[in-house]
């Protein structure tokens, strides 16, 4: 049987992440963030000092990215973010990664069913071949609500209205970016998460996976259990 290919996409803050993590225990799937490998390399250029981002410097450090570089807790933060979303406008950048998603996608590890990528462009360029695409979207608003919810758990003061326009800056960039701009690919689910709860977001995912994968839960079928 071939293995289960699942391509999330949608804007900053929708919930792609948490969705493909549920998603990979349910259905026993390796799960990778595409958006750690462009904040590893904006955490780069940050490192060596730079406040915006050189196309040079970029290039080099997407042809050296390890694995192990996603591994680091500050690639979450908002600033490198912020970089991220620079980092994510040139296309030698982005031909780099492919390669690395990609070659992920083909090696699931051992008792694996298969894997789900998350990002911003996995339906129509990393994984267009993937038989199940989910695009996961939520107002500006509510995002940036919950985004508020998050930094305030972890003890960091913020401004609504800050985040909010952070995060309309950024869907400016990856709506509007030249290559491989953010779109819902064709035949993906549509999931609006705006009004609805986790539970429900993964219980509507779960059903549409079912549909193109019938009898692949493997893990826990739902969260209240
Ligand atoms: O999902 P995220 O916030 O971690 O992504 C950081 C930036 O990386 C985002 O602004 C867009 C970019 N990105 C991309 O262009 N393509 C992807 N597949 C994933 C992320």
């Amino acid at each position: 049987m071939l293995p289960m290919l699942i391509a999330i996409d949608g804007p900053a803050g929708a919930g792609k992440g948490t969705l493909a993590h549920y998603l990979a225990q349910i259905y026993y799937l390796d799960c990778l963030d595409t958006g750690l490998l462009y904040r590893a390399i904006a955490f780069k250029m940050k490192k060596k000092g730079k406040k915006s981002v050189d196309k040079e410097e970029a290039i080099e450090e997407a042809s050296r990215l390890q694995a192990d570089d996603l591994r680091n807790p500050s690639l979450r933060d908002e600033e490198i973010g912020k970089l991220a979303s620079e980092v994510a406008i040139f296309p030698e950048v982005r031909a780099l990664l492919l390669g690395f998603q990609q070659n992920f996608a083909k090696h699931p590890s051992p008792g694996m069913q298969g894997v789900v990528l998350d990002g911003r462009d996995i339906g129509l360029v990393v994984l267009p071949e993937a038989p199940c695409k989910i695009y996961v979207t939520a107002s500006p608003e509510v995002r940036a609500m919950r985004r508020l919810k998050e930094l305030h758990q972890k003890g960091i003061n913020s401004i609504y209205e800050v985040i909010l326009e952070d995060i309309k800056v950024r869907d400016a960039r990856d709506w509007n970016r030249d290559v491989s701009p953010l779109r819902p690919a064709k035949g993906a689910f549509i999931l609006d998460t705006s009004e609805l709860e986790i539970d429900n977001v993964v219980e509507k995912a779960c059903l549409f996976v079912d549909s193109i994968y019938p009898e692949s839960r493997k893990g826990v079928s739902s969260l209240s259990e």
